[in-house]
């Protein structure tokens, strides 16, 4: 069989592409055309409204060509779990597969009917979901212990599910055996890693960091909450050099009453006392959040608590997302505010961050910094500092997957100019 796969959304969702791809690659041929597949697999995510009005879109021409061209149409991913009713809207006669099950994709694409399967649990193997390279992504869990009243990932992803220790060492080893220079290890929650299966992160990074080999660890985002927990723990195993100096701590709101409404079960002075940690222990430490504008009910003085607060901590990097309401979540039936106030608060936050980021990059103009190159494309190479700031240099030869000294001579908002030193 021929089938044609595509995919969006976060690395969660990549690897499931992936353990899909492996499956199919077992049996089957991948084909890079819909118009030439005898089945059409399209992973959907549906974080906010504008994706989710996105994936349609594309649910809808691709099940248009499947109506052409015969055979299946198969929606897997988030939007499949949370929104089944949306999606056969848009193609009535789709198979349905959930995260939690993608891996029975084999029994869904040869089935002679139409499969919807989007309840309960299947077996996810962490290795068939690892792809190689000099970058490789393992998630470590699936799901998250939060509630937040804005997300609907909860919803399509479910609770915490971690990965036990011995499986996610075994996929490392493996990686860096086969030449993996960056490990990502990603979740929902990172700091929540291990408490359904009674351990955490800080055990698990220990254990990680025993597999010798020269590659560095990037922590994946974790909630402030969970994060606070391990956080003196943690700053003594960031101390190994095999750990990036960077941190995604999502903070959403720099109001209390606003965080309470989302049901995130930190404050603003939690949120604070990790940055204080960590900066204090890694001044260039990367710190990058997440924010929320125009929540529900957010007052102009909450809005400017926000902004406060990212002018105090000054992270490197913001992701701003203007709220969306979601479906079946709480908070999308609280008063909603008006789309212009919501679009002009993201707007004033991501100018503020960006000063914030051309500030905090500035600071490293003129240095001699160690950074690791992941890319070359032509003249310009693309290489991490142990910060995990991002560095292009110019004009190089032969340096892929090596550590190389590079002064650094300019700044831009969203990454660093340097040159190649002997
Ligand atoms: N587990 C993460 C969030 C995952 S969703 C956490 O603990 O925060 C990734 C990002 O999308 C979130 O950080 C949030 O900023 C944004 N997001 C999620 N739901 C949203 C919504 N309804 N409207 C706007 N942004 C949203
Ligand atoms: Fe969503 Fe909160 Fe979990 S943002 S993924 S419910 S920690």
């Amino acid at each position: 069989m021929k089938v044609y796969i595509e995919s969006y959304g976060c690395a969660a969702n990549d690897a499931d592409t992936n353990l899909m791809r492996n499956m199919i690659l077992s049996r089957h041929e991948i084909v890079g055309d819909p118009w030439r597949a005898d089945a059409i697999i399209i992973n959907t995510c549906t974080v906010r409204g504008e994706t989710e009005r996105k994936i349609i879109k594309r649910i809808r021409e691709l099940e248009d060509i499947r109506r052409k061209i015969g055979g299946k149409l198969i929606v897997a991913g988030c939007m499949a779990k949370a929104q089944p009713a949306l999606v056969l809207n848009a193609a009535p006669e789709a198979s349905l597969i959930s995260p939690q099950r993608v891996s029975e994709i084999l029994e869904v694409l040869e089935s002679n009917v139409r499969e919807i399967r989007i309840t309960g649990y299947g077996a996810k193997s962490l290795e068939g979901a690892v792809k190689g390279g000099l970058t490789v992504t393992i998630p470590i869990a699936e799901g998250c212990l939060g509630n937040c009243s804005y997300c609907i990932v909860k919803l399509a992803r479910g609770g915490l599910k971690s990965y036990s220790i011995e499986e996610i060492k075994r996929v490392v080893r493996k990686a860096v055996e086969e030449g993996a220079r960056e490990i990502r290890l990603t979740a929902q929650d990172t700091a929540a890693y291990g408490m359904d299966i009674g351990t955490n992160l800080a055990k698990l990074l220990r254990e990680i960091l025993e597999i010798p080999g020269g590659y560095i660890i990037r922590i994946g985002m974790m909630t402030p909450n969970n994060a606070l927990k391990i956080i003196d723990d943690l700053m003594e195993i960031y101390e190994d050099e095999r750990i990036y100096k960077f941190m995604h701590i999502p903070l959403q709101s720099g109001d209390d009453e606003i965080l309470k409404l989302m049901n995130r079960r930190y404050s603003v002075n939690d949120y604070k006392t990790i940055v204080r940690k960590f900066r204090s222990k890694y001044p260039m430490g990367f710190i990058t959040t997440d924010i929320i504008s125009g929540f529900p009910m957010e007052s102009e003085e909450a809005h400017k608590r926000t902004i406060r607060v990212i002018e105090e901590t000054k992270p490197d990097k913001v992701n701003v997302a203007k709220y969306s309401p979601r479906p079946h979540t709480k908070a999308a039936a609280l008063p909603q505010l008006p789309e212009s106030i919501r679009s002009e608060r993201c707007r004033e936050i991501v100018e503020v961050s960006r000063r914030i980021s051309l500030e905090r990059n500035m600071m490293h103009v003129g240095r001699i910094e160690d950074a690791l190159v992941l890319k070359v494309d032509g003249e310009t190479a693309k290489a991490r500092m142990k910060n995990y700031r991002l560095v292009k240099i110019n004009g190089c030869g032969e340096i892929l997957g090596r550590t190389v000294k590079v002064k650094i001579t300019g700044a831009k908002t969203t990454h660093l100019i340097g040159e190649l030193t002997p």
